[in-house]
């Protein structure tokens, strides 16, 4: 009997050792780019692009970049769709002073933008490093149309970049315009690049509609 209960002694000694132990052994590593968010969320969000993001200055991650201006978000989204479709970067051009509510207000012709619209020799300072464009072979060029044209930040971008070698494919959202002669401006002012015609898309855009206009560019 005393036997019995030293073995049943021993074995429960045993198995709260091993309880122990395994208590102490470490989980498996937080995978890459959980980035300690609780649940399930996912790593680039839905919408995100395909690429790296490219802010300016630094190394690219692949030959193509979507470059893009948005003062209020709908082309910014066009440009994050072109990215997660075609696998490119993203570049956003950010103004050096950002626009207002009021900065924004088409219907004054005292406002920021109309005053810069009506005169084609605004160039707004861009507040973002520019991107370094080696290995780069394609930059889409994504804007909202202001005033029938692209807004006067893009001169200042395709002046400052060296577009030579590149195919720049500019594309734009706006309010009902087409993209009219405003990508036509723009690559008169770049001076380089092999400049495809622009496209005009509405902000919600799907996919398959981004997928095959730039199959239909190859
Ligand atoms: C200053 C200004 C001028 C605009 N001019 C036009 C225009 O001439 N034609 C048009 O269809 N939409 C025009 N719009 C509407 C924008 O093109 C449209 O809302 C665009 O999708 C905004 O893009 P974003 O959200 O990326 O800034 C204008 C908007 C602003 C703020």
């Amino acid at each position: 009997m005393k036997h019995a209960i030293r073995q049943a002694l021993c074995l429960l000694t045993v198995l709260a050792l091993l309880a122990g132990a395994a208590a102490c052994t470490p989980g498996p590593e937080p995978s890459a780019g959980s980035g300690g968010t609780a649940g399930n969320a996912p790593a680039i969000p839905d919408g995100a692009g395909g690429g790296q993001e490219n802010t300016g200055g630094g190394e690219p991650g692949g030959t193509v970049l979507v470059a893009y201006f948005s003062a209020t978000g709908n082309t910014r989204r066009v440009a994050q769709r072109l990215a997660a479709v075609t696998g490119g970067d993203l570049y956003e051009i950010q103004p050096a002073e950002p626009y207002t509510e009021a900065d924004l207000d088409y219907g004054n012709p005292q406002s920021r933008s109309s005053l810069e619209m009506n005169d084609p020799d605004a160039r707004p300072a861009i507040g973002s490093p520019l991107p370094a464009l080696q290995g780069y072979t394609t930059v889409y060029l994504g804007y909202p149309i202001w005033h029938g044209q692209a807004p006067r930040i893009l001169c200042t971008f395709v002046e400052n970049c060296a577009l030579e070698g590149v195919t720049v494919i500019p594309f734009c959202t706006s309010g009902g315009s087409g993209i009219g002669n405003s990508a036509g401006l723009l690559e008169e002012l770049a001076g380089g690049g092999r400049w495809l015609p622009g496209r005009h898309f509405a902000q919600d855009v799907t996919d398959a509609a981004l997928l095959e206009w730039v199959g239909s560019l190859a």
